[in-house]
């Protein structure tokens, strides 16, 4: 697995407006962006779920997908431990399962997943939330420091979708809706 250079000091301390974290949020939220849950299956734990909003496409040929995970959340270890991670794109119906995987206070270890929905995933064994528009199962192939938060960056190593269209979005700081008709 490669690691990143580190970033030198002078590049990563940044414009000193951008340390003003509420203006730099609400700058940041302009940017729409989907909603998912990542998952993981850490070699030694119970299967681990995080709402994650930083989640983007890298690259097409190889299959590569990351998503950003602060350094401090339960899902930093848990993706370190596995060596995998699943992605679940969530539909505008589930807006519930958005904010129960965010939530600090849910309950943690072999209970995490009772009141959802989801299936193993068969290279991972990582949880894919049932009724999801898309999914992916990843290998970590890289990780990269990006400050308070690690970029994870994952091989595709098997994929699937719905014909829903109806996207969960965050916009704004807050949830929103995309009703879609066309395929
Ligand atoms: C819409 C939304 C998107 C989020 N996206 C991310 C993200 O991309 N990366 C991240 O580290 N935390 C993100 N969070 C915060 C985590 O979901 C939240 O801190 C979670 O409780 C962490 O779980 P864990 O520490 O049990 O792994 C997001 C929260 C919300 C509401």
């Amino acid at each position: 697995m490669a690691r990143a250079d580190r970033v030198p000091p002078a590049l990563a301390e940044g414009h000193p407006t951008a340390r003003d974290h509420g203006q730099l949020r609400d700058v940041l939220g302009m940017f729409a962006t989907g909603i998912t849950v990542v998952t993981a299956n850490g070699s030694d734990a119970a299967p681990h779920g995080m709402t994650a909003n930083l989640f983007t496409p890298v690259s097409l040929d190889p299959p590569l997908v990351l998503v950003c995970v602060r350094r401090d959340a339960a899902m930093h270890q848990a993706i370190l431990q596995g060596e995998s991670f699943a992605i679940s794109v969530l539909s505008t119906a589930q807006e519930p399962v958005a904010r129960y995987f965010a939530d600090r206070n849910r309950p943690h270890g072999d209970r995490e997943f009772d009141v959802i929905d989801w299936t193993p995933g068969q290279h991972t064994g990582a949880p894919i939330v049932s009724g999801t528009l898309a999914w992916l199962e990843c290998r970590l192939s890289a990780v990269y420091e990006g400050g308070d938060h690690s970029i994870f960056l994952g091989s595709v190593l098997d994929l699937g979708r719905s014909s829903k269209r109806n996207a969960l979005l965050y916009f704004g700081g807050d949830f929103h809706r995309l009703e879609s008709e066309q395929l």
